[in-house]
């Protein structure tokens, strides 16, 4: 028995059972209640999963209360100083940071995996010329698993590498066709010359006649918004890799799954939406005051989005860290840029939100979204890419958890229930004789 525990009395029948307390390395106590319905014959309630664990991990850490996140223990704060998302990479796979010769390996090992097979060409032609690059990157990401299905063994810790290789290799150059696609320009292969970030940006902006290079400047801040999005514990899409996963099925499936659900603007569509936001309030005739008051008002299903946070009720460090480049980058830009109104209208809302009462109440700061939106848009980044970069990022984090999970020899089928409040039992009646 642990040695902490918790007693549940049910007041009506007086059964007692002792619930066993878990302690994780940092974060709330957790109550193990796998025994209590065979014991007392109850569920539990939680719908949002707001205090219930799903499962153990040792990928990231949060602190909600706190505005903290760690990567494999390490503070977000020092990764975005010091690291590179490729390094980040490699850290939330494998648990540690590498040595040189480790991150050259890492490095050089992903370089073979760049390329997509080239049948895979055809599959992005049979899409609607203005198809959503996210739509495209759920249906691409699950091709994979017709490409690759024979080779994946999802019980033996080789091939599951294989495919997390895979998959953060290949997702970069996914994305930057999906693009190519929308804008009908030629497919540009990957160059392994250059580096992650760089060959990502290359493979999205480069044209055959153009010896295209991105600023160093460019791709640091791509990169920057790589590390802060690559992994955020037990959000909705990384539950879902791991719910979709937990039935042994194929790994590029189960991340395709994880597409589909950040694609929404609740979570990784959040990004997109701000920029939605800003463009409808640019382009009224009212002021954002107006916007600040119908987001408050519960008759409205109006949100400000980029605000807000399941998980935050401090600042998001994430938008703590981004807040400081959105503003430096805004604030070199010139008055005469086409963007100054939308961005203008931005800080206004930053600026007014914090000072409200009602956001302030809710903890209702801004979130990693609402600047990273800004930023995509700055950096010329288009609108309908910019969820499609956040699951570039995110690949790694999705990887390393269903590659947590899979490697987990307790773990089972995820299969929550449920407190049905539909119809008692009811006899069938013939359609002749029904009102
Ligand atoms: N604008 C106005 N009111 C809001 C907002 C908002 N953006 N977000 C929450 N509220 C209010 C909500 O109406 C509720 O008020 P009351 O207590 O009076 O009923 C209160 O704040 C709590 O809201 P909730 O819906 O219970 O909070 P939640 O934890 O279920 O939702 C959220 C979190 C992120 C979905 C939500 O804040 C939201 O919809 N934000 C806008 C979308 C957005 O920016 N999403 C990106 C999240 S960060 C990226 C990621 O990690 O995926």
């Amino acid at each position: 028995m642990a040695e902490r525990t918790v007693t549940v009395t049910d007041n009506t029948t007086g059964k007692v059972v002792e619930l066993p307390v878990l302690e994780g390395t940092n974060g709330p106590r957790t109550i193990d209640i796998g025994k209590l319905y065979k014991n007392l014959g109850y569920f539990t309630y939680d719908p949002g999963f707001v205090s219930t664990a799903s499962c153990d991990s040792q990928i990231t850490y949060i602190d909600g209360e706190q505005g903290l996140l760690r990567y494999r223990g390490y503070p977000i704060e020092q990764l975005a100083e010091h690291s590179t998302f490729l390094e980040v990479c490699y850290l939330l796979l494998h648990g540690e940071l590498p040595n040189k010769d480790k991150f050259d390996a890492f490095e050089n090992r992903l370089k073979t995996h760049t390329l997509l097979d080239e049948k895979m060409r055809r599959f992005y032609l049979g899409f609607h010329n203005n198809s959503h690059p996210m739509a495209m990157m759920v249906a691409t990401v699950g091709a994979m698993s017709a490409f690759y299905h024979d080779q994946i063994d999802v019980h033996d810790a080789t091939s599951r590498e294989t495919a997390a290789y895979r998959l953060i290799a290949k997702v970069p150059t996914m994305a930057a066709w999906v693009y190519k696609y929308t804008v009908g320009q030629p497919f540009i292969y990957p160059d392994n010359r250059f580096d992650y970030v760089t060959n990502f940006l290359y493979m999205m902006f480069g044209l055959p006649p153009v010896n295209y290079r991105p600023s160093p400047s460019f791709v640091r801040a791509m990169d920057l918004i790589l590390i802060l999005h690559a992994d955020h514990e037990q959000n909705a899409s990384t539950s879902t890799v791991r719910l979709a996963g937990s039935s042994g099925a194929n790994p590029y499936a189960a991340l395709s799954a994880g597409i589909s659900s950040l694609w929404g603007p609740a979570h990784g569509g959040a990004n997109e939406a701000v920029i939605n936001m800003l463009e409808d309030i640019v382009q009224s005739d009212k002021d954002v005051n107006y916007y600040i008051e119908r987001a408050k008002d519960k008759q409205s299903q109006f949100r400000l989005m980029g605000f807000g946070h399941r998980v935050y009720k401090n600042y998001d460090p994430r938008a703590k860290i981004i807040r400081e480049v959105c503003h430096q980058l805004l604030g070199e830009l010139g008055e005469d840029n086409p963007n100054r109104p939308l961005f203008d209208t931005a800080m206004e809302l930053e600026q007014i939100a914090l000072e409200d009462d009602y956001f302030i109440q809710r903890k209702l700061y801004p979130n990693v979204d609402f600047y990273s939106g800004i930023i995509l848009r700055a950096m010329g980044i288009p609108l309908n890419m910019f969820t499609v970069i956040f699951a570039l990022a995110r690949t790694v984090g999705w990887i390393s958890h269903w590659k947590e999970h899979m490697s987990d020899p307790q773990a089972r089928i995820g299969r929550p229930r449920q407190l049905y409040t539909g119809e008692d039992q009811r006899n069938y009646v013939h359609i002749d004789e029904r009102d």
